[in-house]
């Protein structure tokens, strides 16, 4: 795979380059390319193999800029940032990223190493980041009101039942029989708010079991109008997890999806494993995406930063905790969830750490910053 390297570093470096999250190129003295790790594979849509000894403007359509950066990394021996660039290869439309160009003796020769970031990507990591502590703040804050509002709501109920007991006229319980129920209606919410808290039971769980069970709950509640599609990718592993998170978590979002359609439309269950994910500031080398994805109205930009807060709902009855709670779920299993959304087109992407790579490799980019 190391193919034009030698000195006895070499397969020490390529193991570290290949597990950044970060798209990195390598170029020869001679600036052809030397090395391509697997981010770099999965930004550019390209393999090593088909780059290999070729010069930038043979992978790239635009090299210009890069050049340009390679030229001055060269002529001053120093490191050289380029934060807006445009490139284009024949896998990929158009991209823009930030490079790095470095002078770097590696493996064995002298050349430029190449750090490339995805924009949007860098984007996209500081709003996770930002989720996931907003999350552990609201959870806080609602577990602690939950405890304050349970107990005096517990006296409440146990008073208005003394008091029917106590009541002459029959009509009056009337009343206490609303205070008695509203006290039952809240109790259930505030029992939602605390369930995330007990600690999770982990066990091998096959996510497409899980996502049947989320398919017949759905088609139980909606039994015409609403198309189910499986689209699973078999290979997918078993994950460790807790049965029961995991399954009300996608069961809120499938559930969420079908009253968006109100009674009409497409579901599509997906399920893929990817490579090279970051995942709650770490990188794993596998992961396990599940989507569900549905054809109605969509979210507004507006409304996608909402409604994963507590108690944010647009819906008759909605107790907005639904988001909420999956968030919490897939986030105690070291998870996330992604939102993309458009008239006719909403999807939510859970992505999950895959065993089998010791709990991933600290991700250098998240934890300097
Ligand atoms: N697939 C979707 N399409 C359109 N809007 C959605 C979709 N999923 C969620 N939403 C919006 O996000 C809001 C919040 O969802 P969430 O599940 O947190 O609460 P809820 O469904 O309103 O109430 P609960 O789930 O607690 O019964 C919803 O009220 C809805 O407006
Ligand atoms: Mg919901």
């Amino acid at each position: 795979m190391m193919s034009g390297f030698d000195g006895t570093n070499a397969p020490f470096e390529s193991a570290v380059l290949d597990a950044l999250a970060t798209a990195v190129v390598f170029l020869d003295g001679g600036r052809r390319v030397r090395y391509a790790n697997p981010a770099a594979e999965n930004l550019f849509k390209f393999s090593q193999r088909s780059v290999l000894g070729l010069a930038l403007q043979e992978v790239f359509a635009d090299p210009s800029v890069l050049n340009s950066a390679v030229d001055y990394a060269s002529t001053h021996n120093s490191s050289h940032s380029q934060l807006d660039l445009v490139l284009t290869t024949a896998g990929r439309e158009r991209l823009d990223v930030g490079c790095t160009v470095s002078p770097v003796e590696l493996m064995g020769q002298a050349g430029f190493l190449m750090e490339f970031n995805e924009l949007q990507y860098q984007l996209k990591l500081a709003r996770e980041e930002r989720q996931i502590d907003q999350t552990e703040a609201s959870r806080v804050l609602l577990r602690n009101l939950a405890h304050e509002i349970k107990n005096p709501l517990g006296g409440l109920r146990g008073a208005a039942q003394l008091l029917e007991r106590e009541l002459e006229r029959p009509d009056l319980t009337e009343y206490t029989q609303v205070i008695m129920k509203e006290a039952d209606r809240l109790q259930a919410l505030m029992d939602r708010l605390l369930s995330p808290h007990r600690p999770p039971q982990l066990r091998t769980l096959n996510v497409h079991e899980a996502l049947e069970r989320v398919r017949s709950l759905v088609l139980a509640e909606y039994p015409e109008g609403i198309r189910l599609r499986r689209d699973y990718d078999v290979s997918a592993p078993d994950i460790v997890a807790d049965h029961e998170q995991i399954i009300q978590a996608l069961l809120n979002i499938g559930r969420n999806a079908a009253q968006a359609l109100e009674g009409r439309g497409e579901i599509t269950l997906r399920t893929r494993v990817v490579r090279q994910v970051t995942l709650a500031r770490r990188l794993h080398r596998l992961g396990l995406m599940v989507q569900i994805i549905d054809n109605g109205p969509g979210i507004t930009a507006e409304w996608q930063e909402k409604i994963f807060r507590p108690l944010v709902s647009r819906k008759q009855g909605g107790t907005g905790l639904g988001l909420t709670l999956a968030q919490t779920f897939i986030n105690q299993h070291h998870g996330i969830i992604e939102l993309q959304s458009e008239p006719g087109r909403t999807c939510f992407t859970i992505l999950l750490p895959l065993p089998g790579d010791a709990g991933g490799v600290p991700d250098a980019r998240r934890s300097a910053s």
